[in-house]
């Protein structure tokens, strides 16, 4: 089920989806001995990891991982590891067992998409071909509407016999999910903000949307997929 919740303002957006994001995390810990989420990359979310490391949460059952990375070494500027890493991880005790980070370090990104797949498989136990399920995926968006490092009329976006592909933005390589296992997943949550997103909601929430050129369209999950916004992004989103 598809649902938009537009919230007054990115402070509020960030409260919320700290609520709900709580709140999944220990109805799914009462059902099942761990839990599994990726994190999103950029800007946005980093003031609600920042958030949930205020937050006593069961840290021994919750396994992190990413949605996807930009191909630089963990401990670089642009690493989305590092972002969650100085605005979560570091500051809270999860065991060091417990993070999955994208491995960037063989200066071939197709041989690292492939070594993270099949630490995916090994991880959920699954058979090549067979889909592990995420409890929870946090997306963002960006302007020109990729999610993760699906970008627009890119090779990602056509993979769908693997869990992890190479990216592509403006010719530097990036470590994503594909489609096939973002759909797959319990729980699938975009947080966008600000008013440079908003053409690209227009598109993707509108019919004729075209799903190459604006990628976050083909993200249907078979569970839950939750947009949260902010005013200034999500204004003229109709809610569903
Ligand atoms: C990344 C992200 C990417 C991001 C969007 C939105 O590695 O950059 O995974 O998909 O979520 O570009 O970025 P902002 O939150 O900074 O707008």
């Amino acid at each position: 089920m598809t649902q938009v919740q537009v919230l007054s303002d990115k402070p509020a957006l960030i409260a919320h989806a700290l609520d709900l994001i709580v709140d999944t995390i220990n109805t799914t810990l009462k059902e099942k001995e761990r839990l599994t989420i990726a994190l999103a990359g950029g800007s946005t979310p980093k003031p609600l990891y920042e958030a949930l490391a205020e937050k006593s949460l069961p840290l021994e059952k919750i396994h992190i991982f990413w949605g996807d990375e930009r191909y630089v070494p963990g401990d670089h500027p642009d690493s989305n590891q590092r972002m969650a890493r100085q605005a979560w991880l570091d500051r809270a005790d999860f065991p060091a067992a417990n993070i999955h980070p994208m491995p960037t370090g063989s200066n071939d990104p197709s041989l690292d998409a492939q070594t993270h797949n099949q630490e995916l498989e090994a991880f959920f136990g699954v058979k090549a071909g067979e889909l592990p399920m995420f409890d929870i995926i946090l997306l963002g968006m960006g302007d020109d509407g990729h999610t993760a490092s699906l970008f627009p009329q890119t090779e990602a976006l056509t993979i769908s016999d693997r869990l992890i592909t190479v990216g592509n933005k403006d010719g530097q390589p990036r470590l994503t999910f594909t489609y096939p296992l973002i759909n797959n997943a319990r729980y699938v949550i975009f947080l966008v903000a600000g008013e440079n997103k908003r053409p690209a909601l227009a598109e993707i929430f509108s019919p004729d949307g075209d799903e190459t050129l604006y990628p976050a369209k083909a993200v249907k999950p078979q569970g839950e997929l939750l947009w949260l916004l902010d005013e200034a992004a999500g204004e003229q989103v109709k809610e569903i």
